[in-house]
Formats: structure tokens, sequence, C-alpha cells
């Protein structure tokens, strides 16, 4: 059980087991719709989301809590309400947990510290992306059994990923070997500090990998011209029909979404066996109910 989940960085490896564990349950026996009765979730979301708000949602309905989608444009923080005035409000009214996506890097920990109630961090900045990470392995664990020794490889905009940070933590956690490889704007060379291997040549890189991780590149998060063109970024580091060929036999193709296509991802490299965006998406329920479910 865990008070919050706010970052992988925070979790041992047993934390991440057990909620794993949790999720694989869930999946084989399906949930406990009355596990939440009677509590409420919220969902409190600075910017835009589909997978995670919806899925959250659909977790915590699920397991019976009454889930609240607090809308931006249509709250007071229009009129300047603050994030811990927000939540103070809405604690007031009674919540077990929020949820909480924002453009600042510990804004769920500012929340966690100052309000009696769970938080996840559902993405905050640069920083983390928890609960994706956590489905993200646990949609390859599905696959493989066991992460020890497996080479996933995180290609693209890694500067600005909250996603590529929480899966480097969590997968090499769970004993898997990680790398980047992207341009050198995008993957500094500084982030082999956190132990993982750096590549700028993409045809080199996924001839090593047992799976590949495509990220999106965040436009809006760009205040100067990292990339050269789009053309040349998609030339020189998209996954298209000739780098899937590239790949080893068996080796998967995942994507947190949504996907630039035509940008990182060339539309035909979405489709065959090996691509797990929608499975991804899928078990992104099941690890968010295992995740609201292992909050004290
Ligand atoms: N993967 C992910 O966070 O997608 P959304 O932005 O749609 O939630």
């Amino acid at each position: 059980m865990i008070p919050h989940l706010l970052s992988i960085r925070e979790l041992s490896r047993e934390d991440v087991l057990d909620i794993l564990e949790r999720a694989s349950r869930l999946k084989r026996e399906g949930a406990c719709c009355s596990a939440l009765a009677g509590k409420v979730v919220v969902n409190l979301f600075y910017e835009p989301s589909t997978r995670t708000s919806c899925s959250f949602e659909v977790a915590a309905a699920g397991l019976g809590a009454h889930v609240l989608n607090w809308n931006v444009a249509s709250s007071s923080s229009v009129k300047g309400e603050t994030l811990l005035d927000t939540a103070r409000n809405l604690a007031a009214m009674g919540v077990f947990a929020f949820v909480i996506r924002h453009p600042n890097a510990g804004a769920p920990a500012l929340v966690a510290r100052h309000i009696n109630c769970a938080v996840v961090n559902a993405g905050d900045g640069r920083h983390e992306h928890p609960s994706q990470a956590l489905l993200d392995a646990f949609t390859l664990k599905e696959k493989w059994g066991d992460l020890e020794g497996r080479h996933i490889l995180i290609v693209g905009d890694v500067l600005h990923s909250r996603v590529a940070r929480s899966n480097l933590y969590c997968l090499k956690l769970l004993g898997a070997k990680v790398s980047f490889c992207g341009p050198p704007s995008l993957v500094p060379k500084a982030f082999e500090t956190l132990g993982t291997h750096i590549y700028f040549d993409l045809d080199e890189a996924l001839k090593e990998a047992d799976a590949v991780m495509m990220l999106r590149l965040q436009k809006e998060r760009q205040t100067e011209a990292l990339i050269p063109s789009v053309q040349e970024y998609h030339r020189r580091w998209g996954l298209d029909l000739r780098r899937l060929s590239q790949l080893k036999r068996g080796a998967f193709v995942m994507h947190p979404g949504p996907v630039n296509r035509g940008l990182e991802m060339a539309s035909e490299a979405m489709e065959g066996p090996s691509n797990l965006i929608l499975e991804q998406v899928s078990n992104g329920v099941i690890i968010r109910q295992a995740i609201l479910e292992s909050l004290q």
C-alpha cells in the first residue's frame, strides 16, 4: 500500500511489483465494484489528456467510486484561484483521491504536502508520468514474464518527456537495460548519468532493442528550434516500414500516445503484430485500478 503515487523514483522495487501483481489479479479476476464505493475520486487536469484522464475515470468507476471530472476551462481557476485553493475547496467536499496533471513539475507533490487526501501524479511538466511507466512495464511483463536483461530503446524527444524519465526508473528497477536515442538537442549526453546508454543513430540502435518505445515530439514544450525540420526529424529519427524491418525478430513497438503520425511514426509502422500501442491503452485501465486500489 502507498499513501500517494507521485513518482516512480520514490517507489521501491517491491512497491512496483505489488502494483503489477495487483494489476495481474484485476485482469484475471475482474475488479471488485465496491472497493471504492462511497469514495470520491477527482480528475484535476490542467493539461489536455485523452488516455490518462479517461482511463482513470473508467478505472475508478469500475471500483465503485464517484468520479468528478473537474474541467479547468469552466472552473474558477480562470478567475485566478490557485491549485492549492482549488484542491482545498474540493477536499472540503469529501475527496478520497486527486488525480492531477499539471504543466509544472512538482504540482501533485505540493498538493500531497498540504491536503489530507491521496494524490496520484498523472503527469507533471517534464518530471514524471508514473502510471504510464507502470502500464508500459505491465504490458512488457505480460509478453516476457520478466524484464530482467531485456533491452528497451526509448526514441525521440527525451528532453521534454516525463514518460521517458518514469520509464527509465521503472524499467531499471525491474532489471531491464534502457537506452535513449534521438537528436543531441533532445537527448542530452548528460542523461547517461541516469544509467542509460545514448545513441544518436537510430538504425544502429534498433538492431539491439527487444522493444522500442517511440516518444511524441512535444511541440508545445519547445521554446526554441531544437530540430532542423519535421521532414529531417522523420528521416533521421522516425519509425517507418524500412526501420521496422531492422528490428530483432519478435521485438515490440510502443508509443504512449498521442502519436504525431508521419513525424515520430509513419502510419504504416503503427500496424502489425509487433505493435502494442492499443494494448498499452487497455492495460492503462487495469494499472490505474491497481494504483487506486493500492492507495491507503
Ligand atoms: N499517454 C498519455 O499520457 O496520453 P494522454 O495525454 O492522452 O493522457
